[in-house]
């Protein structure tokens, strides 16, 4: 038989214990963090319908252009990964009704998005994203909510304040927006022999994505592109200056960025992106903004929401960046250790004992020496390791030794799980 490709997928990888453990802190963090704003969990679909995207992320975005993964499935049907979790929410509280007369929800989520990207630092093509979606209102006091949780979430967890910069602009509305698309679009075609191919291509489908282009020569030329900041209508200005106040109010630092425009569609009013020093050309970790129209594009009634999302992949790679070292729980609190193999039942008993006493404890079933059993524990980062024998059994007590001073101490068998418990 030949032998399988027994590697993972181009621009996939396993997330290995000690990766799964740090991921499991962010996953803890976000969850405590958001549960205080009073966003609840919801898990939708990981595929939806092709047109959930092309309608709500848009076609002319590289996300639906070129990077998803579409399928049809034995029904026939347009199948689609999900790129992002935004548009399935939107779909899920349309489906349900969760935003009908005027209600507001408060969603979170967390998992896996899939996008056939050209793999480098920072960018596969299966990432993790957590985020959240305020949906069913339109005050800017939940658009500074947002964003205080998105980086209240990056100090949880460690990114130095001083590594991330948070971005914000206004991508303004169907009131300011279209006569302003149509300005950037005529600046495109006037400067179209300084441009690349696409964003020369984009003047006709989707002009503001030329603000996006990483080509250098586009760079310069966009830079004296007409701003739409100088061109929002009083309600979008006003919005804007209202978010920005309630930052400041909240003392969150942040830089106004008149050319973010960010990779979708959907997006009205405020756009935010959070960029972190150390991690390369893919530094945004973690983005969002609003989307009043999106429900409507799914044929539901105008419901105005926002929220963000954030990379799991990124933001360790900032915590690695500024060296922060994510905490993890040890993988065994206690090491139950045995002397020689004659009292290996008595291990394996006094091991269920301490787990059934709420203690995280571990033991070798395979008979190895005491010396690789105490490397296990070590490994492990058992703070203390019962040594059991038979002379231990027999007078009924049994040696605790502590790893960190190496002080041992006897401790009667009956009192071993209390004795073991952490306090506090
Ligand atoms: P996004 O900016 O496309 O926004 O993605 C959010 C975050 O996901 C990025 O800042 C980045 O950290 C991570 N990310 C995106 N693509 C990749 C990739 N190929 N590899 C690794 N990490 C990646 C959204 O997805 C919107 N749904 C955010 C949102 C929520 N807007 C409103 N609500």
């Amino acid at each position: 038989m030949s032998q399988m490709n027994a590697r993972a997928p181009k621009g996939t990888s396993d997330l290995l214990p000690d990766t799964a453990r740090a991921w499991e802190h962010l996953t803890r963090t976000a969850q405590e963090l958001f549960a205080r704003y009073g966003y609840e969990p919801v898990y939708t679909p990981i595929f939806e319908h092709t047109e959930v995207f092309t309608r709500g992320i848009g076609e002319a975005t590289d996300i639906v252009s070129k990077e998803m993964y579409t399928f049809e499935d034995k029904g026939g049907r347009s199948i689609t990964l999900r790129p992002e979790a935004t548009a399935s929410v939107v779909r899920s509280c349309l489906e349900h009704h969760l935003t009908a007369n005027g209600q507001s929800t408060k969603l979170y989520y967390s998992g896996p998005m899939f996008r056939y990207e050209r793999p480098q630092a920072g960018r596969t093509r299966q990432f993790w994203q957590i985020g959240l979606e305020a949906i069913g209102m339109a005050e800017p006091t939940v658009d500074a909510e947002v964003i205080v949780v998105l980086m209240e979430f990056f100090a949880a967890v460690g990114v130095p304040a001083g590594s991330m910069t948070l971005l914000v602009n206004t991508m303004g509305d169907e009131v300011c927006r279209p006569a302003y698309r149509d300005r950037v679009a005529a600046f495109i075609r006037e400067n179209s022999a300084d441009l690349c191919e696409e964003c020369d291509r984009r003047s006709d489908t989707n002009p503001l994505r030329a603000f996006d282009c990483k080509n250098p020569g586009c760079r310069i030329v966009m830079a004296d592109a007409p701003l739409l900041r100088d061109a929002l209508c009083d309600d979008c200005a006003a919005h804007y200056a209202a978010v920005k106040g309630h930052l400041d109010a909240l003392g969150i630092a942040y830089v106004e960025d008149p050319h973010l425009v960010r990779g979708l569609d959907y997006y009205t009013r405020t756009v935010f992106e959070v960029k972190a020093e150390g991690l390369g050309a893919q530094d945004a970790i973690g983005g969002g903004g609003r989307y009043d129209r999106l429900m409507e594009q799914y044929g539901g009634p105008p419901t105005p929401g926002l929220g963000f999302a954030l990379g799991f992949e990124r933001t360790l790679l900032a915590l690695k960046a500024a060296g922060v070292q994510t905490p993890a729980l040890p993988i065994a609190e206690v090491f139950v250790a045995r002397v020689d193999d004659s009292v290996a039942a008595d291990v394996f008993a006094i091991t269920q004992e301490l787990r059934a006493a709420g203690i995280a404890a571990e033991m070798d079933h395979q008979g190895r020496s005491l010396k690789s059993q105490m490397k296990a524990a070590d490994r492990l980062g058992a703070a203390q390791v019962v040594l059991v024998g038979p002379d231990e059994l027999a007078a009924g007590a049994l040696t605790v030794r502590d790893m960190g001073t190496k002080e041992e101490r006897s401790v009667p068998r009956v009192e071993l799980a209390r004795a073991l418990t952490p306090r506090g």
